[in-house]
C-alpha cells in the first residue's frame, strides 16, 4: 500500500488522434543527453533515427558528432572511441556491467531504450519515478518500524521497492536550458523526456493508433452498404 501506481500523464501520443509533439521529444532528447546519458545507454536508437523527432540531416549529422562512439585509431589501429555518424547507435556507458555495478553503489542502471515498454503504464511511471523521490512517510516508518533507507539509496514510493540506487536525476529547475525557450521545471523535464522514451521504444505508437479511424470509416461504409443491398433484395417481399 505504500507502492504507488503511477501519475496520470497527459502525451500527445495518447490524445484521440495521436501525435509526437516534436518540440517536447526534442527538449526530452536533450534531458536525456544532458542528465541521463551519464548512467543511462539507448542502444537500440541511431542517431538517424532523430529525423523522425524533426530534426534536419545536417543537425542529425551535428548531433551524432557530439557523441562519442566505439572505433579504431587511423594510425595506430587501436580500439578507441571517435566522433559518431548519424548511422552509428547510441553508446554503451560502461564497459561492461562489473563497471556499471561500480560506479552506480553496486545497481546497474538499466538501457533505456525500451524502458516505457518494459514497465506497466511504462511512460507515467518514468515521469512518476522522476518527480516521485520524498521523506519516508511517518505511516510506513508506523507500520513498519524495521524500515529504513540504507546509505547510498534513495526513498521513491513509485519504484516496486521503495528504496531505489538512483540519486534523484532531475533535482533543480533550469538543469537544463531549453533550446525552444520552455521553462525547465523539473516537471516539465520529466514529462519531456518521458515523452522521448515513449518515442524510442515505439517509434511507430501514433502510426498505429491512427489505424484505427480508417478502419472504423470502412466499417461504418461496409454498413451501410450492406443496408441497402438488403432494402434491394427484399424490396417485392410483401
Ligand atoms: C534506474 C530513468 C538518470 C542511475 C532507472 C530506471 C529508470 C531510470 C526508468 C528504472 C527503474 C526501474 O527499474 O523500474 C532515468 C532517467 C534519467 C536517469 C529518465 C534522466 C532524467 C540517471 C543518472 C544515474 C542513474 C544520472 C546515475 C547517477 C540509475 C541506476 C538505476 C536506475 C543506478 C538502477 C536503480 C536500481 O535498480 O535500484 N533510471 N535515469 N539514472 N538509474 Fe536512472
Amino acid at each position: 500500500e505504500f507502492h504507488l501506481h503511477p501519475k496520470e500523464l497527459d502525451q500527445a501520443s495518447d490524445h484521440l488522434v495521436a501525435h509526437w509533439d516534436k518540440q517536447q521529444l526534442q527538449r526530452g532528447y536533450q534531458v536525456y543527453k544532458e542528465v541521463c546519458a551519464a548512467c543511462h545507454s539507448l542502444r537500440h536508437v541511431a542517431f538517424r533515427d532523430l529525423e523522425q523527432i524533426g530534426y534536419t540531416e545536417a543537425q542529425v549529422k551535428a548531433i551524432a558528432a557530439t557523441w562519442q562512439v566505439p572505433g579504431v585509431d587511423p594510425v595506430t589501429g587501436e580500439a578507441t572511441t571517435v566522433p559518431g555518424k548519424p548511422t552509428d547507435y547510441f553508446p554503451l556507458v560502461y564497459l561492461n556491467d562489473v563497471a556499471a555495478r561500480a560506479a552506480n553503489n553496486n545497481a546497474i542502471p538499466p538501457d533505456l531504450s525500451l524502458m516505457t515498454k518494459a514497465r506497466h503504464e511504462g511512460p507515467a511511471y518514468v515521469y512518476s519515478l522522476l518527480t516521485g523521490y520524498s521523506e519516508i512517510p511517518a505511516e510506513l516508518t508506523a507500520e513498519f518500524p524495521d524500515f529504513s533507507t540504507p546509505p547510498g539509496l534513495h526513498f521513491n514510493r513509485y519504484f516496486a521497492n521503495l528504496n531505489l540506487a538512483m540519486p534523484p536525476p532531475l533535482a533543480v529547475d533550469d538543469q537544463v536550458t531549453y533550446a525552444d525557450g520552455t521553462p525547465a521545471t523539473i516537471d516539465q523535464m520529466a514529462k519531456d523526456v518521458s515523452a522521448f522514451l515513449t518515442w524510442t521504444a515505439e517509434p511507430s505508437l501514433p502510426k498505429r493508433k491512427q489505424t484505427g479511424w480508417p478502419v472504423i470509416g470502412f466499417l461504418i461504409f461496409a454498413t451501410i452498404l450492406a443496408y441497402l443491398a438488403k432494402k434491394q433484395i427484399w424490396a417485392r417481399a410483401k
